[in-house]
């Protein structure tokens, strides 16, 4: 049977010091529990349950879009082992791989997922337990291997002795389970004797003492199993993200200047041939075509969508904005809520003032259009096909500016004659 994903979302992250539940802190704008679950999907798992726990509701809200995905509730956190234990029913009693992983752990890859799978299957073993080599292991569990290399245990750090904190080889909180038994076996579990707690990882001790084979897998890549806790980590996986997204679209052929200095979130679409110079940050949802070019200090964010050969310029915002094909705004503007045509030019300075202290209203300007140098368009309205809006030109709300109109002055007025 394929195998099914759990994810121990349950904990409440006090090392972060901020009310928003642990696994919904944002990585790359895409919260670290949903990298988790895409992961997991990826890497050939069709169910996942995520246990919940401290903000449930929260939890559930932002993986409501998510296919294959279903909740368990831990409601009190007594450790990893009870969070485990909490999915059980959610899964059923079927005889398949189980694959656990940490809400906390955003960077771990579908491949790794795929290898730790494999090598559950190709050794039979109990459980495959991925595993990191780091410089400094505190906070993490220390694997204590035997001399065949199969794991004799897991210690977390609070029990461990001055000899095990040494080890650099570390849980990395990923772990293939044969199933249901796993689950047989976290009934066995006692409270640990510092934090009281029920750890996951003595099912790997119970096991072993039964006979049973556990493995590690050693990620080549530290970084990808990295746990964030504080602050300072979930910025370090931010960054480590924002790289992988980059390298992505620069090996499908988006030319990206100075890599690091852009800010990319995950879930973007970028076509081949454009450009991203630097300081530009583009937010979750956004889609650009080919042939674009965005930046320098380019703001798009809002599910924008820039049409082939659009080009956004230094210092301009756009919010939920459709840009057509050809489209030019190339300096310091506001486009909130804006639909633009094909071939439009949009001068520098101009503002389209979408929020009148209560909501967000439209604007649409059609292909061709020509909007001065510091115009400001008050939304809701409608520039027409052709039609100029003369520099500085206040276009006040519901004032449309027909096909081919001219207007200009403030508030804006119709002009008889176009300027040559
Ligand atoms: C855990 C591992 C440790 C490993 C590390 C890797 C245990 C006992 N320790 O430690 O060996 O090196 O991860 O990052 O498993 N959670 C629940 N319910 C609970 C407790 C935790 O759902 O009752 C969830 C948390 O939300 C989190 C994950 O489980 O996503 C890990 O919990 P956390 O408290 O961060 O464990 P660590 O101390 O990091
Ligand atoms: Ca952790």
């Amino acid at each position: 049977m394929r195998p099914a994903g759990v994810v121990l979302a349950a904990g409440k992250g006090v090392r972060m010091g901020s009310a928003l539940p642990k696994v919904l802190h944002e990585v790359a704008g895409v919260p670290m529990v949903s990298h988790v679950v895409g992961a997991l999907r990826a890497g050939g798992i069709g169910d996942v349950v995520v246990v919940a726990g401290h903000g449930a509701a929260q939890v559930r809200q932002a993986l409501s879009g998510e296919k294959g995905v279903r909740f368990a509730l831990q409601r009190r956190q007594r450790g990893t082992a009870d969070a485990l234990a909490c999915a059980r029913a959610a899964l059923g009693g079927a005889r398949r791989p189980i694959v656990v992983a940490c809400g906390d752990a955003p960077l771990v890859r579908a491949e790794t997922v795929r290898a730790l799978l494999s090598a559950r299957r190709a050794s039979g073993a109990y459980a495959v337990v991925g595993t990191l080599e780091v410089a400094d292991p505190a906070g993490y569990g220390r694997v204590v291997r035997e001399p065949d290399g199969q794991v004799f245990r897991i210690v977390e750090e609070r029990e461990a002795t001055e000899e095990e904190r040494r080890l650099r080889e570390v849980n990395s909180g990923l772990y293939a389970f044969r199933s249901p038994e796993v689950f047989a076996d976290l009934r066995q579990i006692r409270p640990s004797a510092v934090r009281k707690e029920l750890y996951l990882t003595e099912a790997v001790r119970i096991a072993r003492s039964r006979g049973e084979r556990v493995e590690a897998l050693r990620a080549e890549d530290p970084a990808e199993l990295l746990g964030v806790n504080t602050p300072v980590e979930l910025s370090f996986a931010d960054r480590a993200m924002r790289q992988r997204v980059a390298a992505v679209h620069l090996a499908a052929g988006v030319r990206i200047a100075d890599a690091g200095l852009v800010s990319i979130d995950a879930g973007v679409s970028i076509g081949a041939g454009t450009v991203i110079f630097p300081f530009t940050v583009i937010r979750r949802g956004v889609r650009i075509g080919r042939g674009c070019q965005v930046g320098p200090f380019a703001h798009l964010r809002g599910a924008t969508v820039l049409a082939d050969g659009a080009e956004i310029g230094n210092f301009v915002e756009v919010k939920a904005g459709r840009i057509g094909p050809g489209t030019k705004a190339k300096h310091l503007a506001y486009l909130g809520d804006v639909t633009i045509g094909r071939g439009a030019n949009i001068g520098a300075g101009t503002i389209v003032a979408n929020y009148d202290g209560k909501r967000k209203w439209p604007t649409v300007i059609g292909d061709r259009a020509f909007v001065g140098s510091g115009a400001i368009l008050v939304a809701p309205v409608r520039v027409g096909k052709a039609a100029l809006v003369g520099a500085g030109a206040v276009v006040t709300r519901g004032r449309n500016v027909p096909p081919g109109g001219v207007v200009a002055g403030v508030p804006a007025r119709p002009l008889k004659k176009r300027p040559s």
